[in-house]
């Protein structure tokens, strides 16, 4: 949800790798993009509305060692030039980015307009050029000025701001996302004496892992001074130092690059041949510990938002079938309505791929307030909810930039199953299911496995409705295939458990009408296929996605049978049927119209 990147070091050519950088980074936003630069004492600004994939790097050749750029996703104000990011002072000496929300501009708007300043957009983050420009008249120093800014915020935000006399970039985060990549000079780039190239300022890691894998997070209710050269961390409150350590992350540069797919959906969708193997890559001794936890917790819950939500639903399910064990779910938006019961001895378990999700972080911070602990279960190394948690399950997918989640999804629920099995004191069973279950993905996704479904999409694509059908974990699987086909075909579709279709939306039901099946060989299967020869009676044409064929489907996609880890399976068939639902109605499934990845405002 927005994307910042800044730059500052020895190189010349900032604004270039700030758009550079900025590019990696338009999944988090695609409303809109601007570029701020210091070059020959002054900033410069270039901004417009499109997508940064459009704009050259090239066109930004002014000398210069410091740059900022933001990709946007509206929130405050509509999708305009002047609304996009960078901001600036009256002076035009001040330009900030700025991703979050600041609760309380319209007071600090109508302070600043009494004391003369005037604002040309509709946003939030304007106030905050004009905030600094206004500390400035009392404290010369830059950093001091922003600093006392941020002290005025109320709300989220990661700001990244640069002056016209000043050599400094300066950041701070509440809340919002910003991590540095530290780049160790040893090529064309001459390092300062401390052996930095440069520094790079982003929302996240894949902005810069074409630069360096060396990173240091900023904290909460922190700032940070660089000159380029080194880098200064401090509380934003008391103005103290706070040390950071210098970390190097696993990914790769490769890991994030789409290689020879047209796009990174799909690329993570074929990424499931090897990312459900190292989910179940985990330590069994801690896999055994956050059983146990679970086992004597006064009240287990598990919430997360829209993909990793239905993923939590799914372990509800593996919970109660494998290990009798009962948990609670929820969406993380609505967990705080149940605070009452929670307690010291409960415990939260969030799942969140980008580890950033504003909701999730509020419903752990609701748990922590009532004691409770928290187990996390996420994909982003480094990413707040890993770091705020009291335990963090990475589940190693690597880097998802696809807006529409897929291998991060199979990575949660592989984890869970792990869990599920530990819980019932079986965990080699569950991770050799779950192995046998890898190869059998590897098998699943070949060439002529994909053909078939691309040739399924282009048939089904001008329908008005498509509705999924499951039953027990496949139940939250048809509600996943619904948020996967509707966000990148736009096509309406619709989950249901199978039993509830005769309860009202069986009406709904035409001649043609797409039905998908999500069926295993299970307790249910019978119901299930019950289920769809019920909508097949009101003129359905059922695709039955199941290890077995059945004379209730007009087409069969064959998955294997994958006993407790159906739902992993049954999924990919739908990923890939979404994705080539959006490109044969000529959608890009990367970039779906009013969504961004990685949701950092309420
Ligand atoms: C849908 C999708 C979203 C995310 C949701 C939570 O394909 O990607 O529904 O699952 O925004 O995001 P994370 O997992 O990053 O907390």
């Amino acid at each position: 949800m927005c994307g910042i990147f800044g730059y500052i070091g020895s190189r010349k050519d900032a604004g270039k790798v700030v758009v550079e950088g900025l590019k990696n980074l338009e999944y988090r936003g695609y409303d809109s993009w601007g570029v701020a630069w210091k070059s020959n004492g002054s900033v410069s600004v270039r901004k417009d509305i499109g997508k940064i994939s459009d704009v050259r790097s090239e066109d930004f050749s002014d000398e210069c060692s410091l740059a900022i750029a933001h990709t946007r996703w509206a929130t405050h104000g509509g999708v305009t030039k002047l609304n996009a990011h960078p901001h600036t002072s009256c002076d035009k000496q001040i330009a900030v980015i700025h991703n979050g929300i600041v609760e309380n501009y319209e007071d600090l708007r109508r302070d600043l307009a009494a004391k003369g300043h005037t604002f040309v957009s509709q946003t939030d983050t304007e106030i905050i050029p004009h905030l600094i420009e206004e500390e400035m008249k009392t404290t010369k120093d830059f950093a001091a000025a922003v600093r006392a800014a941020c002290l005025k915020i109320h709300g989220r935000f990661a700001v990244v701001a640069i002056h016209a006399a000043s050599a400094m970039l300066v950041a701070a985060r509440n809340g919002s996302p910003l991590i540095v990549g530290v780049k160790r000079g040893k090529g064309e780039h001459a390092p300062a004496l401390s052996g930095v190239e440069g520094y790079f300022i982003a929302s996240d890691i894949p902005a810069f892992l074409d630069q360096t894998r060396t990173v240091q997070y900023l904290d909460d209710g922190e700032m940070l001074v660089s000159d380029g050269k080194s880098i200064f961390f401090s509380d934003i409150r008391t103005g103290e130092e706070r040390p950071k350590r210098e970390i190097e992350i696993q990914w790769t540069q490769q890991q994030a690059e789409k290689g020879a797919f047209e796009h990174y959906m799909l690329k993570e969708i074929m990424d499931q041949k090897e990312s459900v193997a190292r989910a179940v890559n985990q330590d069994d001794a801690q896999i055994m510990t956050l059983a146990k936890a679970i086992r004597e917790a006064q009240g287990t819950f598990l919430v997360g938002c829209g993909t990793a939500a239905k993923a939590c639903l799914a372990a509800e399910y593996f919970f109660s079938v494998i290990a009798e064990t009962h948990v609670n779910v929820a969406p993380a938006s609505e967990f705080k309505l149940f605070h009452h019961f929670l307690k010291p001895e409960s415990l939260l378990i969030v799942v969140s791929q980008s580890g950033e999700t504003a909701d999730v972080l509020e419903a752990m911070r609701v748990a922590k307030s009532a004691g409770s602990k928290v187990l996390a279960i996420v994909n982003n190394e480094g990413s707040t909810i890993a770091r705020e948690a009291d335990y963090a399950l990475r589940i190693n997918a690597g880097p998802e930039r696809a807006v529409a989640s897929t291998k991060a999804l199979t990575g949660q629920l592989a984890v869970f199953l792990l869990i599920a099995y530990a819980l019932a004191g079986k965990l080699q069973e569950g991770k050799t299911l779950l192995l046998e279950t890898s190869a059998a993905i590897n098998d699943l996704l070949n060439p002529r496995y994909i053909e078939r479904l691309k040739t399924l999409a282009e048939k089904i694509s001008a329908k008005r409705d498509i509705f999924i059908i499951g039953k027990s974990w496949n139940y939250p699987m048809a509600l996943e295939s619904a948020i996967k086909i509707q966000e990148v075909s736009y096509i309406h579709a619709e989950g249901f458990a199978g039993g509830e279709l005769k309860h009202g939306p069986i009406a709904l039901i035409e001649e043609g009408t797409p039905c998908i099946a999500l069926i295993g060989k299970d307790e249910v299967e019978g119901d299930s296929i019950s289920n769809a020869i019920e909508l097949k009676s009101r003129g359905g044409y059922i695709i039955g996605i199941s290890p077995e064929r059945s004379d209730a489907f007009d087409e069969w996609i064959r998955v294997p049978d994958a006993t407790a880890a159906q739902a992993i399976v049954n999924i990919i068939p739908i990923q890939v049927l979404a994705y080539f639902l959006a490109v044969s109605r000529g959608k890009n499934p990367d970039m779906p119209r009013n969504l961004a990845k990685s949701v950092t405002v309420k």
